[in-house]
């Protein structure tokens, strides 16, 4: 193929289509700006509020029918973007909506690196519905992990196929890990095999994105964190042609009954594809404090700079939007 023979029938270029991730980042960038003066003044909750607020707000002009399946919890205990409620205009595709208005409120309240504002949008019905199991078992890499990673392996062996794929040396690889005393092992495993550890205080999304795409210089992400994030993930995972492999890990004994209750079976590793069926996925994430994904809110001379990345399966394309935004729109009288 050269770049000047005729295209084929069915490409984007023949049928060009809606990206509604350019429309959703409108709404993370709202809640970026809007929580950002909130950057570290140890308000967790009036951060998280004011991303919650304005996500919604903005999430409220958009053309889509979107139900949120990973929100901010029940009902009576959100005001807002709980599970359940439906968002946009209600014209246009049917959706699932996952959303994390900061991934990071405890960064963000310390004025620490790497808090984001997240959503991700799939086909209606094609998020997991984790039931309530707050946790899951991750590991995430980029497109040279398929079919070669694996949860149920030790890291060690994950590392070093890992590294074979890439080319690389064992000692090259870094792997991305949340700093919980819970992950002590899984550290000591990870050195000893002799790769490299990225600790991070918070955020496993931003670390699973950094291990999935290229250019950056993280390879895996694993560990314990949210399950809710490893949806949010996979939906980025999908565009990013890498693999996320998952397992429920409840934290307790009444959750575990739950998760049985609910016809989960907690031996499964649910992949990309379990995670989220269907090849029409959406991730939008805008930085909140800076960090090695995107950078954070920045104001200077009466401007507001955003920078988002925004990810859709169908095509492939990754976009990052650099977005300056007149601050007297932005902060004063409601
Ligand atoms: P929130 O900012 O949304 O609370 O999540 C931060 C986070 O670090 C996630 O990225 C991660 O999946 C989860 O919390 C880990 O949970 P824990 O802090 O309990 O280990």
């Amino acid at each position: 193929m050269t770049l000047l023979d005729p295209v084929a029938p069915a490409t984007l270029f023949t049928h060009p289509d809606r990206n509604l991730g350019m429309e959703l980042v409108r709404a993370t960038e709202a809640a970026a700006i809007r929580s950002a003066p909130w950057i570290g003044r140890g308000e967790k909750n009036l951060a998280d509020g004011a991303a919650v607020d304005a996500m919604r707000k903005f999430l409220g002009t958009v053309d889509f029918d979107g139900v949120v399946v990973i929100g901010e919890g029940e009902k009576d205990h959100a005001p807002m973007l709980f599970n359940g409620e439906h968002v946009g205009t209600g014209n246009g595709p049917s959706c699932d909506i996952a959303v994390d208005p900061i991934d990071g409120t405890s960064l963000t309240a310390a004025g620490r690196m790497n808090a984001l504002s997240v959503i991700a949008v799939s086909d209606r019905g094609s998020m997991y519905d984790p039931s309530a199991v707050f946790y899951m078992d991750k590991i995430v890499t980029g497109p040279e992990g398929r079919g070669l990673i694996d949860l149920d392996l030790p890291i060690g062996e994950n590392i070093r196929r890992l590294a074979d794929a890439k080319g690389v040396t064992v000692g090259d690889i870094v792997v991305a890990v949340l700093d919980r005393p819970r992950h002590a092992g899984l550290i000591a495993d990870i050195r000893a095999a002799g790769a490299g550890t990225r600790l991070l205080l918070d955020g496993d999304v931003a670390g699973g994105i950094n291990a999935a795409r290229p250019d950056s210089r993280i390879d895996m992400c694993v560990g314990v964190g949210g399950t809710p994030e490893g949806i949010i993930t996979a939906c980025a995972v999908k565009a990013l042609g890498g693999v996320i492999q998952g397992r429920l890990k409840p934290k307790d004994d009444e959750e575990r009954q739950k998760a049985l209750d609910a016809g989960h079976d907690l031996d499964r590793i649910l992949d990309q594809d379990d995670l989220v069926t269907g090849d029409n996925t959406y991730f939008v994430a805008t930085g909140v404090t800076d960090g090695a994904l995107v950078a954070g809110v920045q104001r200077s001379n009466g401007m507001i700079r955003t920078e988002s990345l925004i990810l859709r399966s169908h095509s492939g394309t990754q976009r990052r939007v650099i977005a300056d935004h007149l601050e007297s729109k932005w902060y004063g009288e409601d």
